[in-house]
């Protein structure tokens, strides 16, 4: 009988659980049916063997398999849509919830806070809007982790959240929220372990009561409106291991307490508006590794616990009033990795004991009052990678060894008085790309190792006491794009040489005893924009060879020239460029003896004779050679006899795949990118000119992301006049070839970010930014499927010769509808990506346009996305950052403003937009294209009346 009835009991069970997972099944089936599922990621469930049982379906799971009730359900990062599919609030054994990076959108569901078990609830990084359900604050009596970041919710904060008190995580960071306080009641939760509001609009000052969160392990309430003291509460939260109060309002002086934070890591307190000393406990905490102050009002001396931290390997305290010296033993007790006290007043010593834990990478001092000489043990911190120690009073020796630093990549101790020689030892800082040690007491010859140091890009040494010649070795640094050594006392000849320096766009030599000619050679580089040699005992001919250049600074005044100046230099814009140069004559020279005349005339006539002869020659010459090379490409890489290239036309073309493989010289390389290598092809009858872009062999690694399969299939299909055109691509066996239209004045980014950004006034910046938005609005709207580019910087945005704009470059462009938007490869460049990386590596137009906000930055403010002159920010934090200290038109390049500010203005609010934290608060780029239309059709009302008469 007991038999029986356990047996009868046990069938009892078994259709019970039969039935819940049929129904759960059910409800899951139709949670799929209401919801939008591009890839198909879901179209497994409820087939196969498993049919009826959801515990096996993807990305389902059940607490217990034999009653196959519904416990966790995780569709994150699966491009799925729609609102919200209610048949989920029926799972009614539902633990955790995970919709976290995908496209759902509309309302959020009230519904939810009546699930019994629920626990973990994760909606993260989708485009729900609207407020946050008031019924949430009367259920979820079992939740202990919310997570809505980065939604379009607005409303009022929602204060009711304090009501559900078992919550342990709460996070709804980047949403749209009403201006509104942190509610008082907050403190109630007392189990919380991670509070994650940053960027919600919070105002009012920060609750006291936050100090009854003991449990609380980390606090972030970055980026709101914050104001008044930081509560002195915070002190007690002994769990606290990350505390991020950085961007808000906050005043006052740093309380006292954080030194009993026993477990504090990181500190970051930065853009605020704090005053005061830093409290003497602040460096006591036994873990704390990373502490970021910069720019406050901080004042004072640095407290000696700096002196004894024993963890602290990142320090940012730049940007405030800081005075006093380091401790004199600062980095012996610590993993000092990066240390930035620049900007500030700082005095004393440079410690010698930075380096001792030998991690010490970036040393960033300037702009402070350091004295003394650069202490001899930093020549032995061979982690080093940037050093910026410009802008101080050090004097004495540079240790021979420091000038050596293999990691060395900015070495910048410009404006001291530091003495002595330019070590030899150089020639170990083989990775250095930037040199500037202007303004000091230098003294010595350059020494010829300098000509080893191959990444060298910059190297400024003006106003030193350099003497001796210039080094030959010199002309080696095929990527120097500026050199800067006036203001010395070098002698003898410029060498023949330097025409090898193809990438120099500023050569200034004024100030020093350079004698001889100038080096007709000197034409040959054709991308020098400001060459500067006054001031020198140069003899000779002005070489007519100069006027190949297109100089928009020029000046060898007060030399020793002779002879007749070639009619081009005639011109207005050069006539301060020979001032001081007696024996010049302009036009004709005076000569007094008519026949002398004559017979000079006759010797002019037969040295153009053979000057023309001898050009015929060397162009002979340089054909035949030109041929041989050719010939030895094509015996190895570009062989047709072995494997025969194909060409792919997708627009008319009437040049012949071989003229296009015969142009591939190594003189004709324009540009290098990520993709491989870009040549200028002169060719057809005409003489047009082609960009070629050659990738790089498919190798092992290039199979993973293979751009050339992308780039064709994209741009193929792109027709627009503001995306450059691709002609035809050439393959064969082992090389791929791209042939795209000719864009002879560069790319945006060399053009702003070189000499030559003077070329660029307001109204070809503002003509260039309506370019690149209607090309890419072109890819957004008009493309389908629509197309994201990616990448999207000033280095991909190409200009005519009209200095009109063309979006370039997809090699990581990749179709929307084409396989998961979710890229596990980080796409973009450094200072162009959009913040919602971070959290979702989630792509979408919105990243896109982000980008694009960066390029109006730089348009408007004419610096670059990481640029050095602004700390260790990026150019949208810099931007923001100055706006809210200085107003808008503290950000706008100064030599343009004059004329221009209210338009920049203009132009910058939309940047501002672009750039905005919560990407779907971007404006799609169509509106984008109109807004930076409208500013114009402000100024001129005419052009509305005339499209009217139409
Ligand atoms: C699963 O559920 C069955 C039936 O309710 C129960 O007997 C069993 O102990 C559960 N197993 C676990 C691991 O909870
Ligand atoms: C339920 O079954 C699945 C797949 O058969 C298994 O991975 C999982 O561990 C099981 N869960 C439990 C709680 O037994
Ligand atoms: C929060 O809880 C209190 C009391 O527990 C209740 O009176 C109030 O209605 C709740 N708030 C909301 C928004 O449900
Ligand atoms: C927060 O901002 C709103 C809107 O600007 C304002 O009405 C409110 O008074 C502010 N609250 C506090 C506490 O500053
Ligand atoms: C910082 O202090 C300076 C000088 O005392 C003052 O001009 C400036 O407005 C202050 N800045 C802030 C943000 O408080």
């Amino acid at each position: 009988m007991a038999a029986v009835r356990r047996l009868l009991a046990f069938l009892l069970l078994l259709l019970q659980a039969i039935a819940a997972a049929s129904s759960d099944a059910q409800h899951l089936l139709a949670a799929r049916s209401a919801l939008h599922d591009p890839d198909g990621a879901l179209a497994g469930w409820g087939a196969g063997s498993g049919r009826g049982l959801p515990c096996r379906w993807a990305r389902v799971s059940c607490a217990n398999n034999s009653t196959a009730a519904i416990a966790g359900l995780d569709l994150s990062k699966l491009s799925l849509g729609g609102g919200f599919p209610s048949a989920l609030c029926s799972l009614r054994s539902l633990e955790l919830l995970d919709l976290s990076a995908n496209e759902f959108a509309g309302p959020l569901p009230a519904c939810l806070a009546a699930l019994p078990a629920l626990a973990h609830l994760n909606l993260a990084g989708n485009n729900f809007s609207g407020e946050v359900p008031p019924e949430w604050g009367a259920g979820f009596r079992s939740l202990l982790a919310l997570n809505l970041v980065q939604n379009l919710l607005s409303g009022e904060f929602p204060a009711f959240l304090a009501n559900l008190t078992a919550l342990q995580d709460l996070s709804l960071a980047y949403n749209m929220f009403a201006p509104s306080p942190l509610p008082e009641k907050l403190g109630d939760l007392t189990d919380l372990r991670v509070l994650f509001v940053a960027n919600c609009s919070l105002n009012g000052t920060i609750p006291s009561s936050i100090g009854k969160l003991k449990n609380l392990v980390n606090l972030d309430l970055s980026t709101n409106n914050f104001n008044g003291e930081i509560p002195p509460s915070i002190g007690n939260l002994s769990s606290l291991e990350q505390i991020e109060l950085f961007s808000n309002k906050l005043s006052g002086s740093i309380p006292v307490g954080f030194g009993s934070l026993k477990r504090l890591r990181s500190l970051d307190i930065s853009m605020n508006w704090l005053t005061g000393e830093i409290p003497e406990d602040m460096f006591t905490p036994p873990v704390l590794a990373s502490v970021h102050m910069y720019q406050n009002n901080l004042t004072g001396r640095l407290p000696a616990t700096l002196g004894m931290a024993s963890s602290l390997s990142d320090l940012r305290i730049f940007a405030n009033q800081l005075s006093g010296p380091l401790p004199p033993e600062f980095g012996k007790n610590c993993p000092l990795q990066f240390l930035d006290t620049s900007d500030n007043r700082l005095s004393g010593p440079i410690p010698a004991t930075l380096c001792t834990s030998g991690k010490l990478k970036q040393l960033m001092l300037l702009d402070n009052q350091f004295e003394g000489a650069i202490p001899v043990e930093l020549g032995q911190c061979r982690t080093l990678n940037r050093v910026r120690l410009s802008s101080n009073r050090l004097s004495g020796l540079v240790p021979p060894e420091f000038w050596g630093l293999p990691g060395v990549y900015l070495l910048e101790l410009s404006g001291n008085a530091l003495s002595g020689r330019i070590d030899p030892a150089i020639a170990g800082a083989n990775n250095v790309s930037k040199l500037l040690l202007q303004d000091n007491r230098f003294t010595g010859a350059l020494p010829a190792e300098l000509g080893t140091l191959a990444n060298l890009q910059e190297f400024r040494a003006s106003n030193n006491c350099l003497s001796g010649p210039l080094p030959q070795s010199l002309a080696n640094l095929s990527l120097l794009y500026n050199l800067d050594l006036s203001h010395n006392s070098l002698s003898g000849e410029i060498p023949r040489d330097f025409a090898k320096l193809k990438k120099l766009t500023l050569l200034d030599l004024s100030d020093n005893h350079l004698t001889g000619n100038v080096p007709p050679e000197l034409g040959e580089i054709v991308m020098m924009n400001t060459l500067d040699l006054s001031n020198n005992e140069l003899s000779g001919q002005m070489p007519a060879q100069l006027q190949n250049l297109r100089l928009t600074h020029f000046n060898i005044s007060y030399n020793k020239l002779s002879g007749t100046l070639p009619v081009f230099f005639d011109g207005l814009q050069y006539q301060e460029s020979f001032l001081g140069n007696p024996g010049l004559c302009h036009g004709f020279c005076q000569s007094n003896d008519n026949s002398d005349g004559k017979w000079h005339t006759t010797i002019k006539l037969v040295f153009s004779i053979a000057s023309v002869a001898m050009i015929i020659l060397s162009l002979g010459l340089a054909w035949f050679c030109y041929k041989c090379r050719i010939y030895k490409m094509n015996a190895s890489e570009l062989d047709d006899e072995k494997s025969n290239w194909v060409l792919t036309s997708f627009h008319r073309v009437d040049f012949s795949e071989r003229a296009i493989v015969n142009s591939l010289d190594e003189n004709n390389v324009i540009g290098q990118g990520g993709a491989g290598k870009v040549y200028k092809a002169v060719i057809g009858p005409q003489g047009e000119a082609m960009a070629v872009k050659k990738l790089w062999p498919i190798g092992v690694e290039s199979k993973r992301i293979d751009t050339f399969e992308a780039e064709v299939a994209t741009l193929s299909k792109v027709r627009h006049r503001n995306i450059v055109k691709l002609a035809c691509s050439i393959t064969n066996r082992v090389c791929r070839l791209l042939v795209y239209e000719y864009m002879p004045n560069g790319s945006l980014g060399d053009m702003l970010h070189s000499a030559k950004r003077s070329i660029l006034d307001w109204p070809m910046r503002y003509k260039i930014a309506v370019n690149a938005a209607e090309g890419l609005s072109y890819l957004h709207h008009d493309c389908k499927p629509p197309i994201v580019h990616r990448d999207v910087k000033s280095n991909n945005i190409l200009l005519d010769a009209e200095y009109g704009a063309k979006v370039a470059d997809f090699g990581v462009a990749k179709t929307i509808g084409d396989g998961p938007a979710t890229m596990s490869i980080i796409a973009g460049s450094c200072g162009y990506i959009a913040p919602e990386y971070a959290y979702t590596l989630h792509v979408t137009e919105k990243s896109d346009i982000y980008s694009f906000g960066v390029v109006i930055l730089e348009l408007v403010t004419g610096m670059k996305p990481m640029a050095l002159e602004i700390g260790e920010m990026d150019l949208v934090t810099w931007v923001s950052a100055n706006i809210e200290q200085n107003g808008l038109e503290s950000v706008l390049d100064q030599t343009l403003a004059e004329q221009f500010k209210d338009e920049m203005c203009k132009v910058l609010k939309i940047a501002l937009l672009c750039v905005s934290n919560i990407p779907n608060s971007r404006p799609p780029m169509r509106s984008v294209v109109s807004m930076l239309l409208d500013i114009k059709e402000e100024n001129k009302p005419k052009l509305k009346v005339e499209e009217l008469a139409i």
